[in-house]
């Protein structure tokens, strides 16, 4: 590899790099991807062994401090995130001036930029605990984001509960009856979090460090990060995947004649769900993404053709020259809406759920970038194309 920033000082060249395809920004040592094999492993550990035995809680501690944490370190981060959950009575009423059609994307990145008015002031430097309170947070905001959307009532937290089931109690309870567990279902999603957690310098955690590379505070990296995940070309694609889904449901042109529109990229049209910068063979969350669908579908009862087009899109997808051609696989969005929308969230919620996959990874990043002697504002140069010098008329 080759430290640009040397070569710059030296020779005055810049290298230009549209989408960053070639750049590294920083060097890092939580996750480790390689695209042209499909490993993707946090801090060392591969993504399937922790899916199958960790919990989310478990997997943020790994990402952020850097090994798996002891019974005793899991139980004290676990019960200081359930003393976190509540939201100041005012940030409630944030909700109120929203309107009940706003997407919950910019609601959770709103109500998210507005907590760091609340604590500032306070602990401008304790990001431990700031960290804690965005993870106990964030879900309790996206539940708000989801109920508001749908008209009923906030429920409290009930910090009796784990953090999924806790998640899923205010999202589906009522004020009503007691809240039912459904083991599958707390399985399931956290399976799915845990997937989500980190993905080295993607856009959203590049929109992070970056936003944090100027001193700003965390809620406010946060923030950022969950508007740049809100992209179709990013989170936002799983809430595409299943508009795409629905719509070849619908219309009942058939896979095939919507594949050939992708391929004559007919008004732009995409395979959402499919290609990755990084991963040139198969994306390996989507391999334990796709393996859950069945089984989750199957455990909570429900048949979901949209499902099935899925797979007969996959099929037909990777045995074309156009996909092969250009290494294009299913991406680990492809499959999780179905799974979502199993469990019962509406699809404009599916971006909010990455979004709390993703914030230990976020986290972790940011604290990673603020250890890090060599960080420096991030800063990148341009090549000027526009007119040389011109005179102002009448001058
Ligand atoms: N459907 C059809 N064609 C595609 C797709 C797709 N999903 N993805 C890439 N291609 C084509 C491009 O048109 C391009 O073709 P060309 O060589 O004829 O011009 C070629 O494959 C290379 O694609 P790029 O756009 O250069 O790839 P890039 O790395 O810039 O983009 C991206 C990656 C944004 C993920 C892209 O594959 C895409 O738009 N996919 C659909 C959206 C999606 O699923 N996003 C989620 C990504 S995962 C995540 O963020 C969580």
């Amino acid at each position: 590899s080759l430290d640009l920033s040397t070569l710059t000082r030296q020779t005055g060249l810049t290298a230009l790099d549209y989408g960053f395809v070639n750049t590294a920004s920083t060097q890092s040592e939580i996750t480790y991807i390689d695209g042209n094999q499909g490993i993707l492993r946090y801090r060392g550990y591969p993504i399937e062994q922790l899916a199958e035995n960790s919990t989310y809680l478990e997997v943020a501690w790994l990402l952020i401090y850097g090994s798996l944490p002891t019974a005793d370190q899991l139980g004290e981060f676990d019960e200081k995130i359930r003393r976190h959950t509540l939201l100041h009575e005012d940030l409630k009423r944030f909700f109120s001036a929203l309107p009940h059609t706003a997407h919950p994307m910019s609601v959770l990145s709103s109500a998210v930029s507005a907590l760091s008015t609340y604590y500032e002031g306070s602990d401008p430097d304790d990001v431990e605990l700031t960290m804690v309170r965005l993870l106990a947070k964030l879900p309790v905001i996206a539940a708000y984001a989801h109920k508001k959307s749908i008209g009923q009532a906030f429920l409290y937290p009930d910090n009796s509960l784990s953090f999924v089931d806790n998640f899923l109690r205010l999202n589906f309870g009522n004020m009503a009856e007691p809240y039912q567990i459904d083991p599958t279902l707390s399985k399931a999603l956290d399976r799915l979090l845990i997937l989500h957690e980190d993905h080295e310098q993607n856009a959203s955690t590049s929109t992070v460090r970056l936003v944090g590379s100027t001193g700003a505070n965390l809620y406010s990296s946060i923030s950022a990060g969950i508007q740049a995940l809100s992209g179709p070309l990013h989170g936002g694609a799983n809430e595409a995947v299943l508009q795409m889904l629905a719509q070849i449901r619908d219309s009942g042109e058939g896979v095939g004649k919507f594949v050939e529109r992708v391929k004559r990229k007919e008004d732009g049209v995409k395979l959402m769900g499919f290609g990755h910068r990084v991963y040139k063979n198969y994306d390996p969350r989507a391999k334990l993404v796709k393996e859950s669908a069945d089984e989750v579908l199957a455990g909570l009862g429900v048949a979901d053709p949209l499902l099935d087009i899925a797979k007969e899109l996959e099929q037909f997808a990777l045995q074309d020259e156009y996909f092969k051609e250009r290494r294009l696989y299913p991406n680990v969005d492809f499959y999780t809406g179905v799974i979502y929308k199993a469990m019962g969230f509406p699809t404009r919620m599916f971006t909010v759920l990455f979004a709390i996959g993703r914030l230990p990874g976020w986290m972790a990043h940011w604290r990673e970038m603020n250890l890090d002697p060599q960080t420096k504002i991030g800063r990148p140069q341009q090549l000027y194309v526009g007119e040389p010098e011109r005179q102002y008329p009448g001058l």
